[in-house]
């Protein structure tokens, strides 16, 4: 059977492979795209994730609209990253599918609500506003979530939007603290695994030789957010961060990990949005998160390449 998911994005280049990836699987239904601001503002994101809907034969998809800036700070967004569009590279259409008419926190709510106890699974690939919003809103909810798999978080990697925050948890320090001690279980990929996803030179060319609209779009996203990346790293190219979330529902034995403690910094200036993560275990605090270490690249290219190649 299917595994019913909640994708929570902020479309993003990578967002939108992860989301073509959900869409074209059928290990997975997505019951919901809820948006959230992040990369870039709320607007922009919630029209991206129906671009994406769009381009995957999918316009029946319910897209829905969520918090526009997160539970205390001001919101710290990517354009440097992603271009002002969120999506840049490619020169795409506006939507015409429309965007639900209900809150996207609403939406988490009375879908976890309707469904059986532990049968829906959230799939964050942003910061996690909308998550953190539902549970302190609605907190009956929260012991009815299946699990969380996120894209969030670093320890061997550090940062990637200040010397020790990754960009998701960063931007909403305070959502993810509230996620990540919800107490239910949380699958972690950090920038320690997602680093490894790099879209090299023949891993972009497998996607454009793919010759159909979808692969073309992956190929010119990744041609664009790795100018930035290549630079940053002198990588082989940039990480496909969020899209492994997705192939972890799929192929989990892909991935490798640690079951740790992981907290998250709200206090300090210097470090704020860190994920403190105790992967040598050398504290007695509660294990909260499967935190992933390590993937196999390879397959993990080839299942992207395989699904997008069915649109
Ligand atoms: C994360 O931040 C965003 O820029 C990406 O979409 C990804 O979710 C990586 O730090
Ligand atoms: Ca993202």
């Amino acid at each position: 059977m299917a595994r019913k998911i909640i994708i929570d994005t902020d479309p993003g280049q990578d967002d939108a492979v992860a989301i073509l990836l959900a869409l074209t699987s059928p290990e997975v239904e997505v019951l919901g795209i809820t948006a959230v601001a992040g990369n870039v503002p709320l607007e922009l994101t919630a029209k991206n994730a129906r671009i994406v809907c769009e381009l995957a034969g999918r316009p029946d998809v319910k897209v829905f609209a969520g918090c526009d800036r997160p539970l205390r700070h001001a919101l710290v967004t990517a354009e440097h990253v992603h271009g002002k569009t969120g999506l840049d590279g490619p020169r795409l259409a506006d939507p015409v599918m429309p965007l639900q008419p209900e809150h996207a926190v609403d939406f988490i709510i009375d879908t976890l609500r309707a469904e059986p106890t532990g049968t829906v699974t959230l799939c964050p690939l942003g910061p996690l506003t909308n998550i953190a919003t539902a549970f302190e809103k609605a907190p009956d909810i929260v012991g009815k979530v299946q699990e969380i798999v996120l894209m969030g978080g670093a320890y061997f990697q550090v940062g990637n939007i200040t010397p020790a925050a990754e960009f998701n948890i960063y931007v909403d320090p305070e959502a993810a603290d509230i996620v990540f001690k919800s107490g239910r279980p949380i699958t972690v990929m950090p920038l320690d695994v997602t680093h490894k996803a790099l879209t090299t030179a023949p891993r972009v060319q497998a996607f454009r030789d793919l010759g159909s609209k979808a692969g073309t779009m992956v190929a010119e996203w990744t041609d664009f957010f790795e100018r930035f990346d290549k630079e940053k790293y002198g990588s082989a190219g940039a990480p496909l961060h969020d899209p492994c979330v997705i192939a972890y529902l799929i192929r989990p034995d892909l991935f490798q990990g640690h079951h740790v403690n992981v907290e998250i910094e709200t206090q300090s200036d210097l470090t704020r949005g860190m994920t403190v993560a105790d992967w040598w275990g050398v504290t007695d605090r509660a294990k909260n998160a499967m935190f992933m270490g390590d993937l196999d690249a390879d397959g993990f290219f080839a299942l992207l390449v395989e699904r997008i190649g069915r649109l």
